[in-house]
């Protein structure tokens, strides 16, 4: 099923100059793109983002980060899209995270108080959806 799915290079991949090269992996695994637009995000847009994660311990660094630069929002289409970049992305910690991976590739640990990951994938139908109405309110 044609779907699409809300990706986020976030501040530390933006920063590190690797915005082209994941646009680049999106686009050579055959997804299309729909959407790119360099933001600066908000701590009202992150606390709807990330709704999920209010009040646990990593959520107040996770924001300070997310504030640390702006993020490359991308909603990117295809076949399967939302699972398909969650494995092109990798699992969440990236020094454990498959070599070939976004995160496993380009990624690694830094001493800082919350995992700096590169990106960020919808999970479901339903966060895509969500996602995307929060970032690109007008598609
Ligand atoms: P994302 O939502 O960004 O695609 O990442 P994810 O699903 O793999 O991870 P999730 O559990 O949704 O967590 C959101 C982001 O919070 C940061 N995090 N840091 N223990 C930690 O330091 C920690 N736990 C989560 C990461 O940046 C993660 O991507
Ligand atoms: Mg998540």
């Amino acid at each position: 099923m044609t779907e699409r799915t809300l990706i986020l290079v976030k501040p530390d991949g933006v920063q590190r100059g690797l915005s082209g090269e994941i646009l680049r992996r999106i686009e050579a695994k055959g997804y299309t793109l729909v959407a790119v637009e360099l933001r600066q995000a908000t701590p009202e847009l992150l606390a709807q983002h990330y709704e999920e994660h209010v009040g646990k311990p990593f959520y107040e660094p996770l924001v300070e980060f997310m504030l640390s630069g702006p993020t490359l929002a991308v909603v990117a289409e295809g076949e399967r899209v939302i699972e398909g970049f969650r494995s092109l992305a990798g699992v969440t910690d990236p020094t454990t995270a498959a070599p070939g991976t976004i995160r496993g590739d380009l990624g690694r640990q830094w001493p800082t108080k919350v995992l700096q990951n590169l990106v960020h994938g919808s999970d479901s139908e339903e966060s895509a959806a969500r996602e995307i109405g929060i970032w690109f309110p007008a598609l």
